[in-house]
């Protein structure tokens, strides 16, 4: 519960949640509550047009704009799969490709700096309550900016910059939510794919096509996304703690839900007590990320 303290008492702003608890997913199979955690994590999305990434990325980034000890950084290629979000975010990157190579410059600079810090006080990673906090990097369509827009050097430069975030980032709070149709070869490099240590694979078209979301030989042991009915978006294969696949059904933010729930972040995030104010971002000139 989030208090403010006015002088004259103190009053329940409300409740709020902490990037450092486990992230509400949906059910599991058996109908009961599956929860990820998140932090010193990445995850990997996948699956079909239409099998329900955007919602369970909606589902994850409703959390963290929840949590008050996290910030947001959004990327979209289709601007309106997390544009609710966006007064929650402190980056909200669009169709812009030279934007988001500016962005991912800036979180590496801001890793590097952070790695600094923890070498000079002889630590090795974040905590809860740390004097710097966690941020989740969510992105909707990695191929947009991968494989996509813009030139060549920029869709490699975009996919380097992603992968030193999910290389390095775990240890100094930088949380990777990604998701793609197919994140085969082609779209994003291997070695950036096979970084992400979750996977959500919803329905996918072939055999194939699962093995490359969930990690090459699932489908051999006997799980493949494509067993997944076309009619049931949001049912997918997870890959978390247990290590190997877990059926689940995503819980679905409608419009209006993910409206409700953004405002009230937003409003949180702006009456919250100044010692929850971390130091953001800093901007930088363009020419110096190009
Ligand atoms: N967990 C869910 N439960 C019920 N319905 C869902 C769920 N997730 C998605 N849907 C339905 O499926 C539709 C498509 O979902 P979503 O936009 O998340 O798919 P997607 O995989 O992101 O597709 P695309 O690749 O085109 O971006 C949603 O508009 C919604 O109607
Ligand atoms: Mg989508």
């Amino acid at each position: 519960m989030l208090v403010a303290d006015t002088g004259k008492g103190a009053v329940e702003l409300g409740p709020t949640l902490s990037i450092f608890d486990p992230v509400y997913i949906g059910i599991d199979e058996f109908g009961q509550p599956k929860r990820v955690p998140l932090i010193e994590r990445n995850i990997l999305i996948g699956g079909e047009p239409g099998s329900g990434k955007s919602g369970l990325l909606n589902g994850i980034v409703a959390h963290a704009a929840l949590s008050l000890d996290c910030r947001l950084v959004l990327l979209d290629g289709k601007r309106v799969e997390l544009g609710q979000w966006r007064k929650c975010a402190e980056e909200f990157v669009g169709q812009d490709i030279e934007q988001a190579l500016v962005l991912l410059w800036r979180l590496q600079k801001m890793m590097d700096n952070r790695y600094d810090y923890l070498d000079a006080c002889e630590r090795r990673k974040i905590i809860p309550g740390d004097v710097f906090g966690p941020y989740l990097v969510a992105i909707d369509e990695i191929a947009y900016y991968s494989a996509t827009v813009g030139d060549k050097t920029q869709r490699e430069k975009f996919s380097m910059r992603l992968r030193d975030l999910v290389a390095r980032g775990r240890a100094v709070g930088l949380i990777v939510a990604a998701a793609t149709q197919r994140p085969s070869s082609d779209i994003i490099p291997t070695s950036l794919r096979d970084l992400f240590a979750w996977r959500f694979g919803g329905r996918c078209t072939n055999d194939s096509s699962s093995d490359i979301v969930l990690g090459h030989g699932w489908v051999a042991k006997g799980w493949s996304a494509n067993t997944i009915s076309p009619n049931n978006p949001g049912a997918g294969l997870l890959i978390a703690e247990n290590g190997s696949p877990e059926l689940v059904k995503v819980a679905y933010l409608d419009d209006r839900t993910c409206a409700a729930i953004a405002a009230y972040a937003a409003t949180l995030r702006a009456t919250a007590p100044a010692s929850l104010e971390r130091r953001k971002l800093r901007p930088v000139p363009v020419a110096a990320a190009a």
